[in-house]
């Protein structure tokens, strides 16, 4: 996906940062409405291998790579707090995948889900109809669209960097119970894993978060990107052009700067794990 996210929160002029802000907004609007994306369950690009403990969910065997995403942070990189939770928010909930998924680990947990999008929203609300008590909220801007202390189990994949991590960290903290666990993934082109792990714990020491841990995970979503290019490649084969030329770019296909980035380690995807004492 084209970093526009970091352009945001620089100190590019005013304009420039509302005008991209403005055109990322409408192209996650188009991708959600017209693209291929409309009929997934997720939208982000995975992590491979497979764990072998995953659960199985119908609905989201085609997009195991995407759910074990989900896996990695609910339950790989929390095992060891022995996480047991009675209610659990997705930020950037997206269609919805990440939720029905936390529902196959968690059947007793109440969930929760916020996008900034709305058609999104009402998607993911119709994925999980059968979930009682699911509940979705359109959130706008950079505040986490439910109150203080509802979660003991905060997610986030590939939403946090849009946040920025540090307003994100603030938010996850205020909306989490202590005793709760914040965990997210996300990732930066010409990234550098020093400077995000840095900022991270800085952000947790503000917004008075314990750091647990941060993992590299590029070489598990690059892995994920080459064997989801004949699918990818496909699908956008049936995009007309100009969007395809986008879609290139945003599918990470191999042609983008994009995809040579994760070609020549500058990439950098990361996951990483907070408690609320
Ligand atoms: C890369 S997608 C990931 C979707 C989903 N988490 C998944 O993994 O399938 C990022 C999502 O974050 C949402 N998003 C971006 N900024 C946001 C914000 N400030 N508040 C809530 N959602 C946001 C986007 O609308 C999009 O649905």
């Amino acid at each position: 996906m084209p970093d526009l996210v970091r352009v945001r929160h620089s100190d590019a002029p005013l304009p420039v940062r509302l005008a991209l802000h403005a055109f990322d907004l409408a192209a996650y609007e188009v991708l959600y409405r017209f693209s291929p994306v409309r009929k997934k369950m997720f939208f982000n690009g995975g992590y491979l291998p497979l764990a072998a403990d995953m659960v199985q969910c119908p609905g989201l065997a085609d997009e195991s790579a995407s759910a074990m995403m989900y896996h990695l942070l609910l339950h790989t990189l929390v095992r060891d707090l022995h996480p047991s939770p009675t209610r659990i928010v997705d930020v950037g909930c997206g269609q919805g995948g990440g939720l029905l998924y936390a529902h196959g680990l968690y059947p007793k947990a109440a969930l929760a889900g916020t996008d900034r999008n709305g058609t999104v929203t009402r998607m993911a609300a119709r994925h999980l109809a059968d979930v009682p008590g699911s509940v979705f909220a359109k959130g706008g801007g950079d505040v986490i669209a439910f109150g203080d202390a509802s979660f003991d189990f905060v997610v986030s994949v590939g939403a946090p960097t849009y946040f920025g991590l540090t307003a994100y960290l603030a938010e996850a903290s205020r909306v989490c119970r202590s005793g709760g666990i914040i965990a997210l993934s996300g990732g930066y082109r010409q990234g550098d894993h020093a400077a995000i792990e840095a900022e991270l714990r800085r952000a947790a020491q503000v917004s008075g978060l314990v750091f647990h841990s941060y993992t590299d995970i590029t070489p598990h979503t690059f892995a994920a990107l080459k064997d989801d290019i004949p699918r990818r490649e496909a699908e956008l084969a049936r995009v007309l052009w100009p969007f395809s030329v986008y879609g290139r770019k945003w599918a990470d296909l191999p042609g983008s700067a994009e995809y040579d980035e994760y070609a020549s380690g500058q990439r950098a995807d990361f996951a990483a794990v907070l408690t609320k004492p």
